[in-house]
């Protein structure tokens, strides 16, 4: 193998209309991969069809069972099968402490990021243990690693997705069939740029807290989902790869400018 190379691959992407999974499509194409994306956003998939260069596009909320199933048959009809499932469909919280959150609110924030990642991986398994063979990129995030206030719906659902991952690994293994997780950090995409423009984060203290200075691009967390399900990962599964510009790493007290100029 000389390059990661998809050719013949039949790639599902959720949340493929914007952001990290638009991103994911259109490398996975590049890639060699026929793709289709699912994505709750109608009116935003035609044009992301045509920007990735999917095959196929078929919209439906991956939170609801009768969706989810309904968009992995029909990606797997129009493709002629599912081998490579990325889950990026995804919303964030509405960044209020536990005290004061709407049990409606964290519900729904945990049904579209935890359940309807189940729901995909439950479908989707169902094909590719037929095949005896396939590969699912979850989507966490370090607010799945760690404590983050404010984000408790959107933190235990991202810890749900990598104990979710961590389980099918092991259920499916023998089957040939490989999940991990990634848990990228802040990445620019319409998610958050949405949060950067209400002044709900405030990039200059991300950029100070993470070692590499700066948020991600949405196709650097796409290049480590293609990756992961590349057969360049044939021996990686169960994990949770951080894509996270050193986040993760850092622990110490302050930020990382006062380290970086030796202060
Ligand atoms: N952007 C970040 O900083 C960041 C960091 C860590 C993890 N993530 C995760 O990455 C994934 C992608 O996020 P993004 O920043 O690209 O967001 P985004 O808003 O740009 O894209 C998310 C896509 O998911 C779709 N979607 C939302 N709810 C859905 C549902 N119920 N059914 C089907 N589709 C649905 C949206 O329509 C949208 O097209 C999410 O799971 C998010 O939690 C993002």
């Amino acid at each position: 193998m000389t390059a990661i190379d998809l050719t013949g691959r039949r790639a599902l992407v959720t949340g493929g209309a914007s952001g990290i999974g638009e991103a994911a499509a259109q490398l996975l194409v590049e890639l060699g991969a026929k793709v289709a994306l699912a994505d709750m956003n109608r009116d935003a998939l035609p044009d992301a069809r045509s920007r990735t260069g999917a095959a196929f596009a078929t919209a439906g909320d991956v939170a609801i069972e009768a969706d989810s199933e309904r968009m992995v048959s029909e990606a797997a009809d129009a493709l002629g099968g599912i081998d490579l499932v990325f889950n990026s469909a995804g919303v964030g919280d509405d960044l209020t402490p536990v005290h004061e959150q709407s049990v409606e609110r964290w519900q729904r924030v945990v049904d579209i990021n935890l359940k309807g990642s189940y729901l995909i991986c439950r479908s989707a398994g169902r094909l590719m243990l037929k095949e005896k063979r396939g590969a699912i990129v979850n989507v966490s995030s370090i607010v799945g690693l760690d404590g983050f206030p404010g984000r408790s719906a959107y933190g235990i659902a991202k810890a749900g997705v990598i104990h979710l991952t961590k389980t099918l690994a092991c259920e499916w293994g023998a089957h040939g069939i490989r999940v991990n997780a990634i848990a990228p950090a802040y990445t620019r995409t319409p998610m958050v740029q949405s949060l950067l423009d209400r002044k709900i984060f405030d990039p200059t203290l991300i950029e100070r807290r993470t070692p590499l200075a700066r948020m991600a691009e949405s196709i650097e967390v796409a290049r480590a989902a293609a990756f992961l399900l590349s057969d360049w990962a044939s021996y990686i599964t169960g994990v949770v790869l951080p894509v996270d510009g050193g986040w993760s790493a850092y622990g110490a007290a302050g930020d990382v400018v006062k380290i970086r100029n030796g202060q």
